[in-house]
């Protein structure tokens, strides 16, 4: 039984065990229905609790329809009509879903939530978003990349616009599988310290380039996300927007990068603020591979989890 919390803390081998896994189960899947069971059910008689703190499409259908092709079972709870929105606490909230539940996935706030239900949870925990980070993205990002293009290692990828808990999540990924990030944006929306001081660490070239053009030079991968998180103060979007709009992901920026680059974006993406429509239904883009990917990436971080 293993939790998986991040990136950073789950092994090179382990975590590229996963991406393998994830590829199998994929092509194992070609041409069924979506509801279609896999043909081995290693979650058959599992119960899962996804539980939403903040609102989600993709991570919420790609847990639930994971689950269910495994032979699993799943409850959806919103955090908000959980106790957990009354004051019970976390601690207390994860031990008694471990009476109930095989697997916990858990969006939330702040890091500390994650923290506390993994702390006193005796199933294992993922994480399906913080404020600081998204793990199960950069996985399904990573089989993504390879898929198209073989393996990401040694491969530069270019970050544009805000340096939040996607593109965290994204330098620990630069560090475990090694490929070399450029973060382009505006100062103040830098990445934290710690998670380029984790992917230097590592060996792999991290840097930061102010001017877009210069940074989109050469890139194998564009990726880029909201202006706005959720965990943002709405108040924010004005000045957002206008410290990140040189940042866009335009065609003429995509024409810098390798003629055969792709463009990611985790989704929901807002249309014309951080990536004009031109480039999301472009050649280069794969983002609607990316959002499938979730399903069969997680599978496979699931089955690590209950070691099924
Ligand atoms: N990319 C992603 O996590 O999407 P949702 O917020 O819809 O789950
Ligand atoms: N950075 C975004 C990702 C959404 C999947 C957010 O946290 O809102």
């Amino acid at each position: 039984m293993q939790n998986f919390l991040d990136i950073h803390q789950t092994s090179a081998v382990d975590l590229r065990k996963m991406i393998n896994s994830a590829h199998t189960m994929k092509q194992a899947r070609k041409g069924l229905l979506k509801g279609t069971p896999d043909p081995d059910q290693p979650l058959a008689g599992a119960m899962v609790a996804l539980i939403f703190e903040k609102p989600s499409t993709r991570t919420r259908v790609s847990f639930d329809v994971g689950v269910r092709q495994m032979g699993g079972q799943t409850m959806v709870l919103s955090g908000k009509e959980m106790q957990l929105g009354h004051g019970e606490t976390i601690a207390d909230t994860a031990r008694v879903l471990s009476r109930y539940v095989d697997l916990i996935m858990i969006r939330t706030f702040e890091e500390a939530t994650l923290l506390e239900m993994a702390d006193y949870a005796t199933v294992p925990v993922i994480n399906g978003l913080t404020n600081r980070t998204h793990p199960c993205q950069i996985m399904a990002d990573v089989m993504t990349y390879e898929e198209h293009r073989g393996p990401i290692t040694g491969k530069k990828v270019v970050w544009a616009g805000d340096g939040n808990n996607v593109s965290a999540s994204f330098l620990h990924a630069a560090g475990q599988f090694g490929f070399d990030f450029t973060f382009t944006g505006p100062q103040p929306l830098d990445p934290e310290p710690a998670f380029i001081a984790f992917a230097r660490a590592k060996g792999v070239k991290i840097n930061v380039e102010r001017n877009p053009e210069v940074a989109f030079e050469g890139a194998d991968l564009v990726v880029t996300d909201t202006w706005v998180s959720m965990h943002d103060a709405e108040s924010a979007k004005e000045r957002r927007h206008n410290q990140l709009r040189g940042y866009q992901v335009t065609e003429t920026l995509m024409a810098r990068a390798k003629p055969d680059a792709l463009f990611m974006h985790c989704l929901p993406a807002h249309r014309n603020d951080e990536v004009t429509s031109a480039v999301m239904d472009g050649a280069h883009s794969v983002v609607f591979d990316e959002a499938e990917n979730r399903l069969h990436a997680q599978k496979a971080i699931m089955r690590w989890c209950l070691g099924v």
